[in-house]
């Protein structure tokens, strides 16, 4: 049964049976910090990008917010929707109804746009926050509960700073340049199609003002995927820029990268909107300014030559032994332990309890808090309904399979035998 409170990292949080959907194991996960870790890929990559950023203005860093936020922080404030659908339950862990792990890393922006406004002692230019990110998502080498995430934003105050940004521009363009020149690199802006922009300028904004932010915003994350390709030595970089929405920037852009033949999307970013600068305390007009989230866990799989997601949180000395600070070595796999497959088939309940449709998710949550790493995926295989009784079936695959170890025969009926009966227990589903 659910406890009346959670303590996690020393606080205590209340629960609630309809609103607690937070495991264990999840919260286990929660003081892990490999951002932090100088010798992990993670920590190497968000140095790395740090670093480069910080060559090129001055970004106050926070590396050390909880990933306990409030659904105002992580929702609200940002202008999303009541009816979003990244609320949901099976898309977010909730610990109660007002609390939840942040599912990205803006849920912090307001908070760092206050801190930066009172440091009037420096002249930061922006904030740069790293940190690890919680969703619900299926099983599989490419996806992990917790993700890590840097945030980065720039500022403009109107007029002292916005006067110059043509010339800090023009210097962008030219550390792109060298480094393209340096490094005998080419970068090639794809366009497929030719997409009409979806969101038109903010009216707070001049034209002018909005050409220039975008144009900064894009050279700076240019560079930043210059940097990495340059580490990898990688010489003909391909990559685009799409047209998005997000609910707290205008206009708003998504960058993709084109890696081992296929485009990879690493990257939401767009203009600051007005109301979210106005909500962080900065005076009506004063203030213009971008804001990007990049996802580090694809990066680092790729740019380590890592294979399975599984790996960045495993504690083997055989995989963490293998990286050193500031450098991009190709992880070498020392062994590769063999799967075994076991379906789970069922009845869904005519109506289940509390009227909810059984989500993916709640599935995949099951088996990961079951047999947590020792699950490499869950599929989806086979779902019908029964003609005569219209009761709807379905049967997942799951292959349990260590990056560490072998498993047991007995270790996986143990593990399938508490997988089925949490799944009767919790959903009333009727094993076939
Ligand atoms: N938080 C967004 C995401 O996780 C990325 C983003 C950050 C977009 C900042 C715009 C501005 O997808």
């Amino acid at each position: 049964a659910l406890p009346k409170l959670l303590t996690i990292n020393g606080k205590e949080y209340p629960t609630s049976n309809k609103d607690t959907n937070v495991t264990q194991s999840i919260l286990n996960l929660t003081n892990r910090n490999l951002h932090l870790n100088p010798n992990h890929p993670i920590g190497i990559l968000r140095t790395i990008i740090e670093t480069k950023l910080n060559s090129l203005s001055p970004y106050k860093t926070f590396n050390n917010f909880s990933p306990i936020v409030t659904k105002w922080q992580n929702f609200d404030s940002l202008g999303f929707p009541p009816t979003h659908p990244g609320r949901s339950k099976s898309d977010t862990y909730y610990i109660n109804d007002t609390t939840l792990l942040r599912t990205h890393t803006s849920a912090h922006e307001i908070e760092c746009f206050q801190d930066i406004n009172d440091d009037s002692g420096h002249n930061w230019r922006g904030f740069l926050i790293s940190a690890d990110v919680y969703r619900r998502d299926e099983i599989d080498k490419t996806h992990y509960p917790v993700l890590y995430q840097m945030e980065g934003s720039h500022l403009w105050t109107r007029p002292r700073e916005t006067s110059n940004m043509e010339a800090e521009i023009k210097s962008l363009q030219s550390t792109l340049n060298e480094m393209l020149i340096n490094n005998k690199m080419t970068l090639t802006r794809c366009q497929d199609e030719v997409e009409p922009p979806t969101e038109t300028r903010q009216d707070y904004m001049t034209e002018q003002e909005t050409k220039l932010c975008e144009m900064h915003l894009k050279t700076t994350l240019e560079i930043v995927v210059l940097e990495l390709c340059r580490l990898k030595n990688m010489k003909d970089v391909k990559m685009r820029w799409t047209n998005t929405t997000f609910p707290w920037t205008q206009p708003s852009w998504e960058i993709e990268i084109w890696w081992d033949n296929q485009w990879l999307e690493i990257c939401g970013c767009g203009i600051i909107k007005q109301d979210l600068l106005l909500k962080s305390d900065f005076e009506k007009d004063s203030t213009i300014g971008w804001a990007f989230g990049l996802g580090l866990d694809r990066i680092a799989m790729l740019l380590f030559g890592i294979p399975d997601i599984r790996l960045l949180w495993s504690n083997d000395k055989r995989f963490i032994g293998q990286f050193v600070e500031g450098q991009i070595n190709t992880f070498k796999p020392y062994s590769k332990y063999p799967g075994t497959l076991r379906d789970v088939a069922f009845w869904l309940p005519d109506i289940l309890q509390d009227n909810e449709e059984i989500h993916e998710n709640d599935v995949m949550e099951i088996v990961r808090d079951v047999a947590g790493d020792l699950v490499e995926s869950v599929k989806l295989t086979d779902e019908f309904i029964h003609p005569k009784t219209h009761k709807r079936s379905l049967c997942y695959r799951i292959n349990y399979q260590s990056m560490d170890r072998n498993i047991t025969n007995s270790e996986i009926n143990s593990l399938q035998e508490k997988v089925r009966n949490e799944l009767v227990k919790k959903y009333h589903v009727e094993l076939r």
